[in-house]
C-alpha cells in the first residue's frame, strides 16, 4: 500500500503478475473527443507523485493536517452474513470503527486521516485495490493493459464518459427503452439517441448490426454512431436480463463494426434466478452461499468477453450498500480510463470521503 496521503495508486499495483502475460488493448485514439484529448488534468493532483523526493518542499496541493479535522473515530454497526435484516442487524450486528490514525497505530490499512484529507480523483489506493482485485476475480478482463478507479457512481461517470467519447451532433446507441437520465445526460451533449429493438433478453443483436449495416451517412448527416450504451442487467426500465448468448452475439456485432460498448450495471450482482409463478423466493436469508458458486451463477459481463479492451464497464455501490453512497468504479482500457481520470481531476475531484 503506497504509504501517506493522497498517494499516487493504479491498478496495476494490484492486478496478479499473470494478468500482465496476456496481449494488450487495440488502441483507440481515434475515438476520443478534442475536449477529452486536450485535458491535461490537475497538476497539483499529478505533483503528488514527486512528494516522496528527498529534500523537496512541496509547495503544491493544500493538505491541511489532519489535526483539523473534527472526527476522531467512526462507528458503523453492520449485519454478519447471512442475517440482513433490520431486527438481526440490531441484535446481532457488529460495531466496525475506523479511527484518525489506525494506519500509523498498525490497527488498519485505511483510516480517517488519509481518507477525510484530499485525495487522488481516483480514489484512495486502499479503495483501487479493493475494486482492482475484485474485477479480476470477477471479471478476469481477458486483455491486459486495463485499469479500475473510483467514480461518484454510475450516472456521473456515464456523464463523463460520453463527454469523452461523443461529440455535439453524434448518435448513441441505446436500448429501445432507456434509462431516462441517460437520455437526459445525453441530450444537453447534442447527442441523437438510436434506439435498438429488444425482447425479453433486453438489445436485439440483429437490430444492432441491421440499422449499422444499413447506416446512411448522408441521409442521417453524421457517421455510424460508435458508442453503444447498454445495462444489460435489470435493464431500466423494462428489467430485461441479456442471456451469455445475447451478450456473445451484441460483443460480435461490437467487433464487426468497432463498437464502443458502454456497459452500465449498477443491478450485476443483484442476479436471482427466474421468477416462477407461484413461488415465493426467500431471499438467501437462512443460507450463505459459497463465494464460487455465486460468482459462477451470475452471467458473464462484456467486460469478461473483451478481447479487444472496447468494453468500458460502470459498478456502483449505490445499489448492492446503500443509493447515498457516491462512489462508484470503472474499469477499462488503461488509455480510457486515463482520459476519464484527468476530467475528474477537475471535476468530481476526490470521490467523497466517509463513502469511500
Ligand atoms: C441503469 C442505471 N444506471 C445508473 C443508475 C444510477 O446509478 P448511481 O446511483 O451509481 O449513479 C440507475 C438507477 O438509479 C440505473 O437504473
Amino acid at each position: 500500500m503506497p504509504p501517506g496521503i493522497a498517494p499516487h495508486a493504479s491498478s496495476d499495483m494490484f492486478k496478479s503478475p499473470a494478468s500482465f502475460k496476456k496481449p494488450r488493448a487495440k488502441r483507440w485514439d481515434h475515438w476520443i473527443t478534442q475536449e477529452s484529448s486536450s485535458r491535461t488534468g490537475s497538476s497539483i493532483k499529478d505533483s503528488a507523485k514527486y512528494l516522496k523526493t528527498p529534500g523537496l518542499i512541496p509547495l503544491g496541493g493544500g493538505l491541511p493536517s489532519c489535526d483539523y479535522f473534527p472526527f476522531e473515530r467512526i462507528d458503523v454497526k453492520v449485519p454478519v452474513a447471512p442475517h440482513f435484516s433490520e431486527q438481526d442487524t440490531l441484535e446481532t450486528g457488529i460495531i466496525r470503527t475506523a479511527g484518525k490514525h489506525d494506519i500509523r497505530n498498525g490497527k488498519s490499512l485505511y483510516d480517517l486521516e488519509v481518507c477525510l484529507n484530499y485525495g487522488q480523483a481516483t480514489g484512495s489506493a486502499q479503495l483501487i485495490r479493493f475494486v482492482t482485485e475484485h474485477t479480476e476475480i470477477v471479471h478476469k478482463p481477458p486483455y491486459a493493459d486495463w485499469w479500475s478507479i473510483l467514480t461518484a457512481g454510475n450516472v456521473s461517470a456515464l456523464e463523463m464518459c460520453l463527454r469523452m467519447l461523443c461529440s455535439r451532433g453524434d448518435y448513441l446507441l441505446t436500448e429501445e427503452y432507456a434509462f431516462a437520465t441517460t437520455l437526459e445526460a445525453a441530450t444537453p451533449i447534442g447527442l441523437r439517441i438510436v434506439g435498438i429493438k429488444m425482447d425479453k433478453e433486453g438489445m436485439l443483436a440483429d437490430d444492432l448490426d441491421h440499422v449499422l449495416t444499413g447506416w446512411d451517412e448522408l441521409e442521417r448527416g453524421r457517421p455510424k454512431p460508435f458508442v453503444l450504451y447498454t445495462v444489460p442487467t435489470g435493464q431500466n426500465p423494462t428489467g430485461a436480463t441479456q442471456s451469455y448468448r445475447r451478450r456473445q452475439a451484441i460483443y460480435a456485432i461490437a467487433e464487426k463494426h468497432d463498437l464502443c460498448i458502454v456497459e452500465d450495471e449498477p443491478y450485476y450482482f443483484l442476479q436471482m434466478e427466474d421468477y416462477a409463478p407461484g413461488h415465493i423466493h426467500s431471499p438467501v436469508e437462512t443460507e450463505r452461499i459459497p463465494h464460487d458458486e455465486y460468482l459462477s451463477a451470475l452471467i458473464p459481463s462484456y467486460l469478461s468477453l473483451d478481447t479487444s479492451g472496447r468494453v468500458i464497464r460502470l459498478d456502483s455501490f449505490s445499489k448492492i450498500i446503500a443509493p447515498g453512497t457516491r462512489v462508484g468504479w470503472i474499469t477499462g482500457a488503461e488509455q480510457l480510463i486515463d482520459r476519464f481520470a484527468r476530467h475528474a481531476e477537475v471535476s468530481t475531484s476526490t470521490p467523497r470521503d466517509f463513502d469511500q
